[in-house]
């Protein structure tokens, strides 16, 4: 069950969309999410919210994360960060999932619920159901005083103002900032050297601008938008850093395009979908500029070799891809952030190209509060 949409008194500010609008103001969006919240004397974050001093912080031995959609992939993002910045085992579940099944509640267990709208029937049922277990939560969450962030026992708000299409954009970016900002934080009270959070403060600062080189390649991505809009599916790739960036490129393609799109880490092509391979199902793949380029470069010889049509978006051109997106390069653990945006101006322009109910899809609605 869904409830109805209502954009209510928000404009489009001039925009075609709302969607349009919420890619376009990520560029300030990342800003406010960092804003006041970088402490340049010890390369850490400043994120009071939290109700956690730096021993209790250090007494976590797992971290596990839990959302719904695009908020459950963004999760997936912190997770790699929380284990790459503060070496704490961590992992991202459908919160949908999580609260059905029984899951074991360990006290040295630091829980994270990510939601936009703060009042998704699932992940509030989780958060409930961690609380009643004893567990600490945390929320990642934009609105301001929704029913999970009074649920948790702290966490962290976005600062996006709202965000009205169905689609979630810089809601997503957001949360990735705050979990690298988490993941900065939790690092830098275990093992992160001070040099190496200079590093990551560094490339936290530098997101804004580089968000808006990214945006100045819309008139190029909405071609291939239309180029590739005619495709009955397309297939996104991308390997570990990469994986959460394909996933939320998929999710944002077939939510507002209506294109079958699907996911796949691109080590397990060769376990199955590499026989989906044809013309007619061209890929996306995540290329970013990293340890693993040279296994990605493979990979795109192997869809190649099959025929495939491949769009590849990372940060230097290559032959071996039909269409090339590329985006500026931040710290490695910081790229699936910038990544994230090229494929939801893409998403936006393959909707409009094939007359889509661009901010309100069919079957959707912003906000799922009820079971
Ligand atoms: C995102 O584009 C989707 N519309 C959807 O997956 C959404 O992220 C999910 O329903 C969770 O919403 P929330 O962040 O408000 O909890």
């Amino acid at each position: 069950l869904t409830v109805d949409w209502d954009a209510g008194h928000y404009d489009t500010g001039g925009y075609e969309h709302y969607l349009l609008k919420e890619i376009c103001e990520q560029p300030d969006t990342v800003a406010r999410a960092l804003r006041g919240r970088i402490d340049d004397r010890f390369h850490i974050a400043h994120l009071g919210g939290l109700n956690m001093d730096a021993r209790e912080l250090r007494s976590f031995r797992r971290v596990k994360i839990i959302g719904c959609g695009s908020a459950y992939y963004s999760g997936q993002m912190g997770a790699q960060l929380i284990e790459e910045l503060a070496r704490i085992p961590a992992d991202a579940e459908p919160a949908s999932e999580f609260r059905y099944r029984n899951p074991v509640v360990e006290g040295d267990t630091l829980y994270v619920a990510v939601s936009q709208s703060g009042e998704t029937y699932d992940t509030l049922a989780a958060v409930q159901e961690l609380k009643r277990k004893g567990a600490r939560v945390l929320g990642i969450v934009n609105t301001v005083g929704s029913a999970i962030a009074r649920e948790c026992d702290g966490g962290v708000y976005l600062h996006a103002g709202p965000e009205v299409s169905v689609a979630s954009t810089k809601a997503f970016t957001s949360t990735a900032v705050v979990f690298a900002l988490l993941a900065l934080h939790l690092g830098r009270v275990r093992d992160l050297s001070p040099a190496e959070g200079k590093r990551i403060c560094d490339g936290l600062r530098r997101l804004p601008e580089q968000i808006k080189e990214i945006l100045t390649l819309e008139e190029q991505i909405r071609e291939l938008a239309i180029k590739y809009s005619d495709a009955p599916g397309m297939m996104f790739v991308g390997r570990v850093r990469g994986f959460p960036v394909a996933r939320e490129g998929a999710q944002k393609l077939k939510e507002v395009s209506y294109i079958h799109a699907e996911a796949y880490p691109a080590s397990e092509l060769k376990h199955g979908p590499l026989a989906l391979i044809s013309p007619e199902l061209p890929t996306v793949a995540i290329v970013p500029d990293d340890e693993l380029l040279d296994k990605n470069l493979t990979t795109l010889e192997e869809i190649r070799a099959r025929n495939g049509r491949i769009v590849m978006v990372g940060h230097r051109a290559t032959d071996a891809a039909d269409d090339c997106i590329v985006v500026p390069k931040n710290e490695n653990e910081l790229d699936p952030i910038l990544l994230t945006i090229p494929l939801q101006l893409f998403a936006y322009h393959a909707a409009v190209a094939l007359g889509r109910d661009v901010d309100k899809p069919r079957n959707l609605a912003k906000s799922v509060t009820v079971e």
